[in-house]
This record gives structure tokens, sequence and C-alpha cells, in this order.
């Protein structure tokens, strides 16, 4: 027990690393959504660009939300900072959530500061501008998909900046008429081959399939009596929790350990809903004993 402690310290640090990078590596499933959404042109090469971009300085991008007077809309970054290389593609997500009992759409502008590196922000994908349904009492989990142009380092102005914030504001649509509905970001069929990608950055640190390492081996969890791996030296809460996980129990575990299970001693949260999706769809493909 006091060894998984010094651990789990341990790991924190390299934990908010490792859900940046997992995120980040997520984009390829959510972008691929996204030109089967939207059609977008053109933007292969952006992102073949950001991938391939030089490597160099590090900048810090912090999210900023706000939303319309009279838009009864919650709307808030679900990480407030990333740190990350100038070139680097990264994913974030927004949440936004219709506190209303009827569907709205609204649209949302953002903008940069400091504004002389607006030029350098590079959206790959996003939510802005176009109209945007959501449905009452929804809440969804949209992504921002973008890199910082490594020219920034290049331009004079800007080589005393290190944090740039990213700000959006939703406003309330005039024109709702035909506005997709932001369900699709959630909507996707759930990816074994993103949530096995997922699964090693994310969970590899302390989980391996067949294996205990800091946590339980996992092939075949899915079905498994919660807690029953022999010779782990499991939590009380864990062990005793007297319950086989499916597929909503590993999903509220995934999202929140000590909500789920008080005492439990798993420190992770995974709070993307579509992150829990693919990692628990590709845990489902995997059998203990192979
Ligand atoms: C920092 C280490 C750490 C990370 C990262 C981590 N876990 Fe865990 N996990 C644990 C520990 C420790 C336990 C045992 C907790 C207890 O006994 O209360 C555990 C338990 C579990 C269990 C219960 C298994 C059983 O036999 O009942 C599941 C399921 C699980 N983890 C899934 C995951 C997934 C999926 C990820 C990645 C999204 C992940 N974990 C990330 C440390 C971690």
């Amino acid at each position: 027990m006091k060894r998984l402690r010094n651990y789990a310290t341990l790991l924190a640090l390299s934990l908010l690393l490792g859900v940046m990078v997992g995120i980040t590596s997520y984009s390829v499933t959510l972008y691929r959504l996204f030109c089967q959404v939207t059609g977008a042109n053109g933007t292969t090469q952006r992102v073949a660009a950001a991938v391939s971009a030089q490597l160099g300085r590090d900048v810090t991008v912090l999210f900023d939300t706000n939303v319309a007077p009279g838009l009864p809309w919650r709307f808030a970054p679900v990480q407030r900072s990333i740190k990350l290389r100038l070139g680097q593609d990264a994913l974030v997500f927004f949440e936004a959530e219709n506190l209303s009992n009827h569907d709205i759409t609204g649209h949302a502008a953002f903008n940069v500061t400091p504004e002389k590196v607006g030029i350098y922000f590079k959206k790959i994908q996003c939510f802005c501008f176009t109209e945007e349904k959501l449905a009452a009492g929804a809440k969804v989990q949209m992504p921002v998909d973008f890199y910082v142009d490594p020219a920034l380092a290049l331009d004079p102005s800007t080589s005393d900046v290190h944090e740039i914030t990213l700000s959006y504001t939703f406003f309330e649509s005039k024109k709702p008429q035909g506005a997709p509905d932001l369900a699709r970001f959630a909507a996707g069929p759930p990816d074994a081959a993103a949530g096995a990608r997922l699964f090693a950055e994310n969970c590899g640190a302390c989980h391996a399939l067949d294996r205990a390492k800091i946590g339980p081996p996992l092939a075949g969890v899915v079905g498994r009596r919660a807690g029953s791996v022999p010779l782990y030296p499991y939590s009380m809460a864990l062990k005793f929790a007297g319950f086989n996980w499916d597929e909503a129990r590993l999903d509220r575990w995934l999202a929140d350990p000590q909500a789920e299970l008080p005492g439990a001693q798993m420190p992770m949260k995974t709070p993307v809903a579509q992150a829990r999706r693919d990692i628990i769809a590709y845990l489902k493909t995997t059998r203990a004993g192979s």
C-alpha cells in the first residue's frame, strides 16, 4: 500500500504529461470524424505540416471561455492550460451544456492574446464560427485541434511570448436553420484501435494486459469481478466492491475512480467521454491469458 502511494506521487506529474500526450494522439480519430462530417478540404497538408514542423521552443496555451448574456449555456474548457512545443499538434476539449429545456443554436467566436501571436495560432479543427445546435439539456465535449506555428520563434516581436490565451465566446445564433447538432462529437462509433493507443499512453505506466504493474493486469477486465486478480494488493474498496465490471461501470470508474468507489487507489481521471469509450472498446477485445 505504501509503495503504491509513493508511486502514485511520483506518477502524478508524469500523468499530467501522459494525459496531454494521450489526448493529443487522439486527434487523428477525431480529425477523421470531423472530415467525415464536414468534408473539409486542404486540411491534410496542414496536418502534415504540423507534424513535420520543427520542434523547438515551448509555449503555454491557456483557455478561457465566455457565454454571451441571455444564452443559457454552461461553457468551460476541460483543461485550463496545456504546454506544448512550437509546431506540436495538440487536441483540447471544451464542454458545453444547454441548461434550458429547448434546443438552442449558438455560434462561437474566438480570439487569441497577445494579439500579435494571432497569426501564428493555427487551428486544424474547431467549432468556431459555424452554427451549432445543442439539444435541450444536452452536454457535449467539443475538440479543438491546433498548433502554434514554429515561425513564431523567428519573429523578433514575439520572442518574449511564452503564454498564449485562447478565448472563446458563445453567442445565440440568429439563423438556427439547418445547424449541425453538436451531439455528433459524442455520437461516433467506438474505435478500439484508437483505444489501444490511448491505453498505451494513458494507462500503460501502471497497467499491462497480462501482468501486475502498479495496477492489476487488465486483459479480459470487462465482465471480470472487480478486485479479483489473485495476489494483487487491492484497496479494501476494490477488493470488496462486489460487482463485475461492465461498460457503464468502467465508464464511471475511468471518469473518476474515487467518486465511483470511495477509497479506491487509482490516481487518474479520464475526463474526455470519447477517450473512455474507445479505451473500453479496446479492453473488450482483450482476453485473459492471451
Ligand atoms: C498511476 C497509476 C494508474 C494509472 C495511470 C491507471 N491506473 Fe488503473 N489502477 C491503478 C491502481 C493502483 C489500481 C488498483 C486500485 C485499488 O486497488 O483501489 C487500478 C485499478 C484499475 C481497474 C480495476 C481492475 C480490477 O481488477 O478490478 C481498472 C479497470 C483500471 N484500473 C483501468 C485503468 C485504465 C483503463 C487506465 C487508463 C485510462 C488506468 N487504469 C490508469 C493505477 C493506475
